[in-house]
């Protein structure tokens, strides 16, 4: 038996022994990254550096990171899917490439875990008009003693990994497939489409760069980015056939079985969604997100409410709080969630209590519309849905049980209707892609650190911090602490104050150190688990010093006007100014 945190410290050994250095694992709300709304993958926070700007810590890297991946939802309740992940991963940015990349994996899968190469198979790019066939990668796999059946070469939907948003960093990749059935013998021939043979690790080879135009150019630093998941390893390692029955889940299956009375055998998928939701709920929550309609915190609520929704037809009801005390203890590596328990699971059960008003508010307003009716149209189930929060599949329900007709197909129209408008609003956020280091967003994350400096001198408040940072190409929006809202005259100061700076035109000046050598020079920062043993500290003269991962201009005269378009309250205690620069 090999558990979770022995299976992270044996990738993260490794990859140290030869000669990486441990990355921290950050938040799942990326980081000045408006285009992307939780962090997928261990390179989100890596783009920068992917696209040939110097790492503090080297050249290569390594670490475990927490993941959130929304598009999962649905096809969560089978036994390999998650919203919730962890992620090992192994970089190189514009160090060793293909070949050294495949080898490490393939000692680490073989050597260290001990994998036999017969239950191994590789999946490789086929290649096409943008990129050619994945040649080298073929040779080294045979070269290491892969089997020609067991290598396949498949099209971009399969073998091609990024950009992570419409732009950036991306390239061909090699998969690493497992061969899982224990009753069933290893086929001679690896056929990718059987689910028997699970993917567990994904080496992408990063040698191209999506740009605005959908046009793949060859990118001037070539980069290694890997993905080996967590609970899918770890269950093939034990011979399992179900992630959930692994130390990252089981001790939370076991939470519902107790609940509920009921078997897992009987139960698996409504179980698998349950502690799956549960689970990331914790997580979201633990990284500053409570739930909301917007963004993150819709998909926070979305996660609660399909979990209660679950928790019915197993008969459960006021559990969320109940099953989630068994994450504290699976992940008692993880600080953030010890320290903010008791607020984790208060959101939890104030949200849970929430929707259970709702569904009892909804179901009365559907006794009143269905009196003396024999059908409810679409026009009032998808009211139901949207006005007041009651699920689709609840109106179906109660609707079968008194035996009332549906009419489905035009609450489908309602429904496409409404994601047509909501679509619209997503790509508006994906407009400007992930990798978006333009000169305009360079200027105004130049110009978020004239602002906080400025913040800070007006308002003679040496307390006031940023508290998040959102930047697209059209403006910068900064969150810091602050008990009341700014006055006129005030916001008129501030603007005065970067304006006059910029006028000054001082350098952006970068230096590297140790997290407390920045603090003792003053450098403004979070100072928690999230920064590693070398930060990037930017100074302005006379006026700014921050730990930041940049990107920045090299001289602030470049930035023009700076203006103030909006102040406003962003939760307690905290303010947001909205400034564009002209
Ligand atoms: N970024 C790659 C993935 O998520 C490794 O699969």
């Amino acid at each position: 038996m090999i558990n979770r945190k022995e299976l992270i410290k044996k990738y993260i050994d490794f990859f140290k022994l030869h000669n990486h250095k441990e990355i921290p694992n950050v938040s799942l709300i990326p980081e000045n990254d408006p285009t992307v709304l939780f962090t997928t993958a261990g390179m989100h926070p890596l783009v920068p550096y992917l696209l040939g700007q110097k790492h503090p810590q080297g050249k290569r890297l390594v670490n475990v990171q927490r993941c959130i991946r929304t598009q999962d939802i649905e096809e969560v309740g089978d036994t390999s899917h998650h919203t919730f992940f962890e992620m090992l991963g192994n970089w190189s940015l514009g160090d060793y490439f293909k070949k050294e990349a495949i080898e490490y994996s393939f000692e680490f899968l073989t050597k260290v875990l001990k994998i036999p190469i017969e239950r191994l198979a590789v999946s490789i790019f086929k290649g096409d008009k943008d990129a050619p066939k994945d040649k080298e990668s073929a040779k080294t796999w045979e070269s290491l003693g892969m089997k020609k059946e067991r290598i396949v070469f498949l099209p971009k939907k399969d073998n091609w990994w990024g950009p992570a948003g419409q732009t950036g960093p991306c390239g061909p990749s090699t998969e690493m497939f497992y061969w899982k059935s224990n009753k069933i013998p290893v086929p001679k021939k690896f056929n990718p489409n059987d689910e028997r043979w699970v993917e567990i690790w994904n080496d992408v080879l990063m040698e191209y760069n999506k740009d605005k135009n959908g046009k793949y150019n060859l990118a001037k630093q070539k980069n290694i980015d890997t993905g080996m998941g967590v609970e899918r390893t770890i269950s093939i390692l034990n011979g399992l056939e179900d992630d959930y029955l692994t130390d990252s889940f089981k001790p939370i299956i076991e939470r519902i079985e107790n609940l509920s009375n009921r078997n897992y055998n009987k139960h698996k998928e409504r179980m698998r969604i349950i502690a799956d939701h549960i689970k990331a709920a914790v997580f979201i929550i633990s990284d500053g997100v409570l739930p909301s309609n917007t963004e993150q915190g819709y998909v926070l609520r979305r996660l609660i409410r399909r979990s209660v929704r679950y928790g019915k037809e197993i008969g459960i009801k006021n559990f969320a709080k109940k099953v989630a005390e068994p994450v504290f203890d699976i992940y008692n590596d993880y600080s953030r969630l010890k320290n903010n328990k008791k607020k984790i699971l208060q959101e939890l059960e104030k949200e849970e209590s929430r929707f259970l008003e709702k569904i009892e508010q909804g179901t009365k307003i559907f006794e009143k519309i269905t009196i003396n009716r024999k059908k409810i149209s679409g026009k009032d189930a998808f009211l139901l849905y949207q006005s007041y929060g009651f699920p689709f599949e609840m109106t179906k329900e109660l609707a079968k049980e008194k035996n009332i007709k549906i009419d489905e197909k035009s609450f489908d129209q309602e429904q496409k209707k409404h994601q047509e408008l909501s679509r619209t609003s997503t790509e508006g956020k994906f407009k400007s892609g992930l990798a978006d280091h333009s000169e305009a967003t360079t200027k105004l994350h130049t110009a978020t650190h004239l602002l906080l400096a400025a913040l800070r001198k007006v308002l003679k408040d040496e307390e006031i911090i940023q508290k998040g940072s959102n930047i697209n190409p059209e403006r910068l929006r900064l969150d810091f602490n602050y008990p009341k809202k700014l006055t006129k005259e005030e916001l008129k100061k501030i603007e005065g104050l970067v304006n006059s700076q910029i006028q000054k035109s001082y350098e952006v000046i970068m230096e590297e150190m140790s997290p407390s050598e920045a603090k003792k020079k003053g450098a403004l920062g979070v100072f928690d688990a999230k920064y590693g043993e070398v930060v990037s500290v930017y100074t302005i003269k006379n006026c700014s010093k921050e730990i930041c991962a940049g990107p920045h201009v090299e001289n602030i005269s470049e930035l023009g006007h700076f203006k103030i378009k909006k102040e406003e309250s962003s939760s307690e205690g905290v303010r947001r100014i909205k400034a564009i620069l002209e």
